[in-house]
């Protein structure tokens, strides 16, 4: 929204405690401003998954600077301390923030070595030194930076009198990366009906208390070959057990693309199924898919790529997100979820 930047991100939904480490928050942005001079930002509640809907987002972090955009995410972690600018103007998006643990590739099981995200193709900054030589030293710059950090859902500040951005050199397994979406290497049926779309995980966080859950799995449904004969083709109408939340992320990097005029999706929309809701195509869709025949095909062609965040934790919806829902209904958010005091 107007007069906005990286630090006014608002809460869509989320489950758990920060201060507990356990669970998530999820947070939607819609941003038209670079954050201030000499202004970082950290998360100290958790890893952060960024997932830009549109536009690009320029991070100086800690450990260097990631150029992300629409169609790539990022994940910088719990107290990396960094800087979001705009370098094409507005930028929208969603970011999961994990309380406990870190987020990772998945098991691949029976599916062998590689495919889905492969290690290769994700990409870690180097170091960035943002400072001076003076006579022959490295000095941080000596203005005053303010550093603005959130703990338990509440942001706080200080100042200091020197960059934050100082590392000269750096090694070790904590540091942020992206990763380009449009390498995802979708793998799906070659003959009949529909696998888990947990077959589309791109990154996962493993839940402590079960093997094979998830606090949360980030997935995308890509552009992709169909090619399912003498089957239904669309996703089962369905309930789960796990919540999911879903948006649209903007692949078309054409300007003259109807998704990037910011006129189809609007800011701060997103669906929220929560767990046993009934979701899935709609009616016309579903028509549609009847008639249609089932020669192979490329099917999510239009631009835009669904992402879902699966979670086992019962998400609560903040209540704007709500009052959004019952005052305009589905053309803003579409939730099935909990309602809470945010
Ligand atoms: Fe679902």
């Amino acid at each position: 929204m107007d007069g906005q930047d990286w630090t006014d991100a608002r809460v869509l939904a989320h489950s758990g405690d920060a201060s507990m480490k356990t669970g998530l928050k999820i947070y939607i942005f819609a941003i038209t401003k670079d954050m201030k001079n000499a202004q970082a930002f950290s998360s100290l509640d958790g890893d952060m998954l960024i997932i830009p809907q549109q536009g690009a987002l320029d991070i100086q972090t800690e450990l260097g600077n990631l150029l992300v955009r629409q169609n790539e995410i990022a994940v910088i972690p719990r107290g990396i301390r960094h800087r979001v600018t705009l370098p094409t103007g507005q930028a929208r998006g969603y970011i999961c923030e994990l309380f406990q643990g870190h987020f990772r590739l998945p098991e691949l099981g029976p599916i062998g070595t590689c495919s889905l995200a492969n290690v290769r193709d994700f990409q870690v900054p180097v170091a960035a030194f943002d400072g001076t030589l003076q006579d022959g030293r490295a000095c941080g710059n000596n203005r005053e930076w303010q550093v603005v950090s959130r703990l338990d859902g509440h942001l706080f500040s200080c100042t200091q009198n020197h960059t934050p951005f100082d590392v000269a050199a750096w090694n070790g397994t904590y540091y942020p990366y992206k990763y380009d979406l449009a390498r995802f290497c979708v793998l799906g049926s070659a003959l009949y009906d529909h696998p888990d779309p947990s077959l589309f995980t791109v990154l996962t966080a493993p839940s402590y208390r079960e093997p094979g859950t998830g606090v949360v799995d980030f997935a995308i449904i890509p552009p992709r070959w169909n090619v399912m004969e003498n089957t239904y083709w669309l996703p089962y109408y369905h309930r789960n057990t796990m919540t999911e939340v879903s948006g649209p992320i903007i692949y078309n990097q054409d300007e003259c693309c109807v998704w990037n005029k910011g006129l189809e999706f609007q800011p701060y929309a997103a669906t929220v199924a929560s767990a046993m809701a009934c979701h899935g195509a709609p009616e016309d869709a579903h028509k549609k898919a009847e008639e249609q025949t089932t020669a192979p095909k490329k099917v999510s062609t239009e631009g835009f790529t669904v992402f879902l965040l699966e979670t086992e934790c019962p998400l609560r919806v903040a209540d704007w997100a709500i009052q959004q829902f019952e005052t305009n209904g589905v053309a803003t958010a579409t939730v099935h979820g909990t309602k809470s005091n945010l």
